[in-house]
């Protein structure tokens, strides 16, 4: 018997991966082909697409789907989507393939994936800045690799000969596609199962928001984000190491399952959350937590604008249940971690660290406060803060 999990956005688990003799063909068809070489955002997309956490898409959307996305938050048929999934190419590229026949999508010249053209559109870049970033600054991460992308996009079906490099060196233990997700929640008996998206290492807030949901479900996935994300964030190795340094100590591994995963960080603040949730509800998730500023970078969102979005679908719509949660932190009088809206004290009550504080602390050699981070955690963003060798 099949466990009763949530069924997949759009009601299918879309799977993209070639095998056996039509894979072999791909592969020799490809080698003919014109290439285009992925950049990193793509490549991330392409696993997703390929392992169905971005169903229902089966590859990189077309004109009709790009253009509702942006304007309506739906794909063309009505469903919610909110952030494009499109691949992007220079003018000399996209006149190098042809409508209607087949091109080879590459990585460092290997041939990963035959897309099957079936448009080339050019698009409005301020547009969708505008509508999904809610700035055309380019002082935004998201809206900055916006507009360093090509001008035209390609579309059409992607069949996939073989996943991107990292899915075989990068957390390969961790990599779990949904069908995975699925299938170790079924075999551990889940039903309910809450996802927590991060893009930080583990402080209590997370923690106290991650236990808290954990209460009223069967299970947790502790899914951070390790395709591109900007500079200044904490590379994804250390924030893993930060994660696997606490699990064993303080949380119950029976009802805890961590994985990957794959993409890029958008910093679409509101409307990142609607994707993130989504594609958590492909992975099995019934749950999804939706915290303070939630995808968010510098002041582009109000903090509670990842909840308000949500009131822009009904809840079958969307399916996975958000769980909204305000600002946490550690309270001194409360002697505990609580939140905004449990907590009577004022600020000066309250533990809180900016990220400028915390590199200082670490760079001097201290542990952070224990109210505010584990000291496992501590010790392994230390590292993190040495200079790298090698
Ligand atoms: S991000 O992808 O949303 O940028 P981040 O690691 O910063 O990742 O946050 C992970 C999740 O925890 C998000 O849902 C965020 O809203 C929530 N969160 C982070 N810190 C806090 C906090 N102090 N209080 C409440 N929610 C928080
Ligand atoms: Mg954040």
């Amino acid at each position: 018997m099949t466990a009763p999990l949530i069924a997949p956005h759009g009601g299918t688990l879309i799977n993209r991966l070639l095998t056996g003799a039509a894979r072999e063909q791909a592969l020799e068809a490809a080698a003919t082909l014109p290439a285009i070489a992925l950049n990193d955002t793509s490549l991330a997309d392409l696993e997703m697409i390929a392992t169905g956490a971005l169903s229902p898409l089966t590859g990189f959307m077309g004109a009709a789907d790009y253009r509702a996305v942006v304007q309506t938050m739906r794909l063309a048929n009505g469903l919610p989507w909110s952030i494009p999934v499109t691949l992007a190419v220079t003018a000399e590229q996209a006149a190098r393939v042809d409508i209607g026949r087949s091109a080879a999508l590459t990585e460092d010249g290997r041939p990963l994936a035959l897309l099957h053209v079936a448009e080339k559109y050019h698009y409005d870049r301020e547009a969708e800045a505008q509508q999904v970033y809610r700035t055309t600054e380019t002082a935004h991460p998201g809206v900055a690799r916006l507009y360093r992308q090509g001008e035209v996009l390609l579309a059409g079906e992607v069949d996939v000969i073989q996943l991107p490099q990292r899915a075989h060196t990068d957390f390969a233990d961790l990599r779990h596609s949904p069908a995975e997700t699925r299938r170790i929640f079924a075999e551990r008996g889940w039903r309910r199962i809450v996802g927590f998206q991060t893009r930080n290492p583990i402080h209590r807030a997370h923690e106290y928001i991650q236990k808290t949901a954990l209460e009223i479900v069967d299970g947790l996935l502790l899914h951070p984000l390790v395709g591109e994300t900007k500079a200044d964030d904490i590379p994804a190795d250390i924030r893993i190491d930060s994660y696997k340094a606490i699990l064993d100590v303080y949380y119950p591994a029976a009802r805890v399952l961590l994985a990957v995963f794959p993409a890029a960080m958008r910093y679409a603040g509101p409307r990142e959350a609607i994707f993130h949730a989504i594609a958590r509800k492909n992975y099995g998730c019934s749950h999804f937590i939706v915290g303070r500023d939630h995808a968010g970078v510098g002041n582009y969102y109000g903090s509670y604008d990842a909840h308000h979005i949500f009131d822009a679908f009904t809840a079958d719509e969307i399916g996975i249940v958000p769980l909204f949660f305000e600002h946490t932190f550690y309270c001194k009088t409360c002697g505990g971690v609580v939140s905004l809206k449990t907590c009577p004290h004022d600020r000066s009550h309250h533990i809180s660290l900016s990220g400028t504080q915390v590199r200082e602390i670490l760079a001097r050699g201290d542990l952070l406060p224990e109210e505010f981070t584990r000291p496992e955690v501590s010790r392994v963003l230390m590292r993190g803060v040495q200079p790298r060798h090698g």
